[in-house]
């Protein structure tokens, strides 16, 4: 279908940290999924400014962050990080765009709903009190997108989860660093590499340690994914806990979910119910012990499950094998899809 980027009825808008993993994966997916725009602006930091930029086919130059005037824009996509956000986005917000964060700055604030369309696009009914919709953590979004519809049906007391998460979601300089540390390790085995992202070295090894650390022992990253899930879910006691893992995939997290519920658990219903919720795929409805990978999933917007194990001994409890993009599921999709609710409901 012939895209029309230059509809005037459509939002103007601005893309911070463009040049990015995320920036570009969302650039890719505008284009994919013809989302229509007045106007695009990419935005990043002065060391871009003046770079040009294609989408849907024309060069769009990039502007600096801190001359840039969000008043001429009505939404905002940030991927720049959290400090960018904390810092800018209330800016962006108060010149009238509608930000749609990718990172952590916000997405506990009480005036910030922190969407995932799938699960609870009726929390964009109307424009944030904050001006910001929050875009969950990467491996939060897959997950809570399967634990919906089990909530729903069998009632929800604890996941337990373990993540295995790529390289990319540093960015481009994660990815940049995984590489050079295996080719430093192939050279010479007991040289480590760069470790300016990962450390100890990601190049053949797995690091069980995301974010920093809490003074509950718990990492940041293992601390998101309990308290977003209970505020995506609407369910403020549900148990999660989690161990979130960094492996040297380049791009696509997995994890491994234990999930338990308070009624006995139907392995045939649940895989039905699981293949018949929206860009889902259950690699385990026609073969079971099948499994995504994140280097074998053909299709890369939807969340990949495999493994479907309900406990023997515990039938209340099942076993889920998940591989999600990350950059696309776990960030720039779900931003994209957020635009697309407010858009299809009024509320820009
Ligand atoms: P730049 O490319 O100019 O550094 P990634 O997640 O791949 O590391 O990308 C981070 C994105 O955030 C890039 O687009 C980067 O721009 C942008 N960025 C980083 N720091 C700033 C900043 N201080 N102001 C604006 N954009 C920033």
């Amino acid at each position: 279908m012939p895209h029309t980027p230059h509809d005037p009825t459509a939002p103007r808008i601005a893309l911070v940290g463009a040049t990015g993993a995320v920036g570009e994966t969302l650039i890719g997916l505008i284009e994919d999924r013809s989302f229509r725009y007045r106007e695009i602006h990419l935005v990043a930091s002065p060391r871009s400014a003046g770079r040009t930029l294609e989408v849907d086919g024309r060069d769009h130059r990039v502007s600096a962050l801190d001359t840039f005037d969000f008043s001429c824009v009505d939404l905002a996509f940030f991927s720049a990080g959290s400090e960018v956000s904390r810092k800018w986005a209330p800016v962006a917000a108060g010149q009238g765009a509608l930000v749609v964060d990718n990172t952590n700055a916000f997405r506990m604030d009480p005036d910030t709903p922190l969407v995932v369309p799938q699960v609870n696009a009726e929390t964009l009914t109307r424009r944030p009190a904050s001006g910001i919709a929050a875009n969950p953590n990467c491996s939060t979004i897959p997950l809570v997108r399967l634990l919906r519809p089990v909530e729903d049906r069998w009632g929800l007391s604890r996941a337990v989860v373990s993540t295995y998460q790529a390289a990319s979601g540093r960015g481009h300089s994660g990815t940049a660093e995984l590489y050079e540390a295996t080719r430093a390790a192939l050279e010479d085995p007991s040289e480590p590499g760069p470790q300016v992202e990962f450390s100890p070295t990601l190049a053949f090894n797995v690091i069980p340690f995301i974010d920093e650390l809490l003074d509950s022992g718990f990492t940041m990253e293992e601390q998101k994914m309990l308290q977003e899930s209970r505020k995506i879910l609407g369910l403020p006691h549900l148990d999660v806990t989690t161990t979130c893992v960094r492996v040297p995939v380049r791009n696509g997290h997995s994890e491994a979910a234990w999930i338990e519920c308070d009624d006995v658990v139907d392995r045939a219903e649940l895989v039905a119910l699981l293949a018949a919720l929206p860009e889902v795929t259950v690699h385990d409805r026609d073969t079971p012990g099948a499994f995504p990978t994140p280097r074998t999933i053909d299709e890369a917007n939807h969340v990949h499950v495999g493994r479907v194990r309900v406990s023997p001994h515990n039938p209340r409890g099942f076993w889920l094998w998940v591989v999600a993009d990350n950059l696309r599921i776990g960030a720039a999709l779900n931003a994209l899809q957020i635009a697309e609710e407010l858009v299809a409901r009024g509320a820009l």
